[in-house]
């Protein structure tokens, strides 16, 4: 999988996409990040990206011609990839969204700074989607665009050297991920569920999925409502 990121800052993501499994998926060529400095496509001598709001107001606004230009660009050599500005205002990010993404294969996304980008990069049809990593505001995309690549990183058949964690995952499949134990058996008074300990493996899944779809129900909900249960989730469940 390949992503592009365009940025001011490119020096922002050196330590992160070196370290732990990111840094091996990239090591082992399952994932390319390439940065792009969005000043490298300015034409000004002080590579101007930025310049005050029309009708005034606090804050600098990005520039259409640098993102335009740096977009059109990448787009000679990768005319497939899926361009995606960050920002608040965008599509919820999800699992569902990593999945997509992963399948694509190829991803440019667009870090914003300052108060905001001039309308018509959106207006234009420059991107394919503009995408939020939540309901709260950054000073840019820089922490959005890690965050989501990490979270397709692990999507990626052999980035995660154990491949059965992932299935489990939070979200993976609709639902939070069950919980986990480890020695001392007994800690402040707190046993370990004893089914984890028995070696029964066909009751240790089971145990594990009611868990997991209690645990949802208790503090998401939300995740349930759009859900079709199977009769055996729903029998554990209820027991
Ligand atoms: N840029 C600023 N805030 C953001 C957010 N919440 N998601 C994605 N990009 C952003």
């Amino acid at each position: 999988m390949r992503f592009t990121i365009v940025t001011l800052f490119p020096e922002f993501f050196d330590s992160p996409l070196e370290a732990g499994l990111l840094g091996k998926a990239i090591m082992r060529d399952l994932l390319s990040v390439v940065r792009v400095q969005l000043r490298d496509f300015t034409c000004d001598r002080h590579r101007t990206v930025d310049d005050t709001p029309f009708g005034g107001g606090p804050g600098m606004v990005m520039m259409v011609e640098p993102l335009v230009t740096a977009l059109e660009s990448l787009r000679e050599e990768r005319p497939d990839t899926h361009t995606v500005l960050l920002t608040p205002r965008g599509r919820r990010f999800s699992q569902a969204v990593a999945l997509e993404w992963v399948e694509s294969g190829d991803i440019t996304l667009i870090c914003g700074r300052y108060e905001g980008i001039d309308e018509r990069l959106v207006q234009g049809g420059f991107v394919d989607e503009e995408v939020s990593l939540g309901d709260f505001v950054l000073n840019g995309g820089e922490v959005a665009a890690l965050a989501m690549i990490e979270a397709c990183s692990r999507l990626l058949p052999g980035a995660m050297g154990n491949e059965e964690s992932v299935p489990n995952d939070s979200f993976y499949q609709g639902i939070l991920d069950h919980p986990h134990y480890t020695r001392p058996r007994e800690f402040r008074g707190m046993e370990a569920p004893p089914v984890l300990l028995g070696g029964n493996h066909a009751e240790i899944d089971r145990w594990r999925r009611q868990q997991a779809l209690k645990l949802t129900r208790q503090l998401r909900p939300d995740l349930l409502e759009g859900m079709e249960l199977s009769p055996a989730d729903r029998k554990l469940l209820e027991s």
